[in-house]
């Protein structure tokens, strides 16, 4: 199935930072972000590397070939009525978060700035995806689950459609819906209407929108946003010294955390200041603690972490109380995973020339008068 016809984004906060008008590309500002556990869908970023296709619920078919047993052509209708309609609370996040900061310390020419609210977590409901491949029958020697979109890449110029893919252990987990549903509502046309992939604590590019094909094969996607690009690299490689066999394809979402209010540059009263953000871990280690700090990472409180459900596959808010001393007073976020992991200290460290993965501590600068 190809899509020619393209459609608007429907209308988002008048709050949201528009990165790119096309293609359409928006991120949240990180107070705004931090005001709901469940991202509200007027606020949630969005990012596409094409035009949003048009597409009619009507005649959408969603194939499913490759390395299976019985290869399906679905309606939505079928999709809808004879697999399970099943919920799950996920986070996307941006491979491409905080890139800023990155390019602040080189360059990185016609890649998008984003801060760190390139993240949103919904309420999703679809059909899980181990559902539709236990009807298909994936043959034993599928290692991959290869998605398609129905929008063609206009960034880098490829002029293929969209894709990605995640392996076929991942694919055949719980974690994985074709969701239709966002936060109780279709999909909106910049989210993937009618039909996305949701991979549960996977980076945001596996979630391909507008998904027209599933495809079983022994091999990832050759699909440029999986061979390409969402590939990370150790700092001292370059783009001219690159060797795209070599990159690290991404794929569960790297531990971070985020200071999103006080805001960068805000002003306050000197004292105890409540400091607010989100956390969030890919994979099966969760966020076990985030460390606050006041004075650029001298000295840590430890944040509470807020309670909402046993949802592995989302953010977790936090907050922490801080007494800022009068003047300029640098505000710091780190978490550790249950695996003892924590974040890197600069971004020196975790550089890469495409951008991705910036898990550097997270630093925010006010001012404290009084
Ligand atoms: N799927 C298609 N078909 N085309 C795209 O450009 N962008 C990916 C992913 N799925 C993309 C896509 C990327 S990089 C991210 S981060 C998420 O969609 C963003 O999802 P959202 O726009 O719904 O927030």
């Amino acid at each position: 199935m190809t899509q020619t016809s393209t459609t608007d984004p429907s209308p988002k906060h008048p709050g949201v930072m528009v990165r790119r008008e096309q293609p359409f590309n928006v991120e949240t500002p990180l107070e705004l972000l931090r005001r709901d556990y469940v991202t509200p869908a007027e606020l949630f970023y969005v990012r596409n590397h094409g035009s949003l296709p048009a597409v009619d619920p009507d005649t959408y078919r969603l194939t499913v070939t490759g390395l299976v047993e019985r290869p399906l052509e679905l309606s939505l209708e079928r999709l809808k009525s004879e697999f399970s309609r099943v919920e799950m609370v996920a986070t996307l996040y941006c491979a491409g978060n905080r890139r800023r900061e990155l390019a602040e310390v080189r360059t990185m020419p016609g890649k998008v700035p984003w801060d760190a609210g390139a993240a949103g977590n919904a309420h999703w409901a679809g059909a899980p995806l181990r559902e539709v491949l236990r009807s298909a029958g994936v043959r034993e020697e599928a290692r991959h689950v290869a998605f398609t979109g129905l929008d063609k890449d206009e960034e880098s110029g490829t002029g293929t459609q969209y894709g990605g893919s995640i392996p076929v252990e991942k694919g055949t987990s719980a974690e994985v819906l074709l969701a239709y549903e966002m936060n109780g509502e279709p999909l909106a046309p910049e989210h993937g209407f009618p039909l996305r992939v949701v991979v549960g604590g996977y980076i945001g590019a596996r979630n391909v929108k507008w998904l027209s094909g599933i495809s079983l094969q022994r091999t990832p996607s050759d699909n440029h946003y999986q061979a390409r690009e969402y590939k990370l690299f150790p700092p001292h490689v370059t783009a001219e010294t690159a060797d795209f066999s070599r990159g690290e394809m991404l794929g569960e979402i790297p531990l971070n955390s985020i200071v999103c209010d006080p805001a960068e540059g805000a002003v306050l009263s000197a004292g105890p200041v409540l400091v607010r953000g989100y956390a969030i871990a890919g994979g099966a280690r969760g966020v076990e603690r985030v460390e606050v700090s006041g004075d650029g990472g001298n000295t840590w409180v430890e944040a509470s972490l807020e309670e909402h459900g046993d949802y592995a596959a989302a953010w977790c808010f936090w907050e922490a109380s801080l007494d800022l001393a009068p003047g300029a007073n640098q505000l710091v976020a780190r978490a550790t995973d249950s695996a003892s992991d924590t974040q890197p200290e600069t971004v020196e460290e975790v550089w890469n020339f495409l951008g991705y993965a910036n898990t550097a501590w997270h630093r925010v600068n006010v001012r404290a008068e009084g």
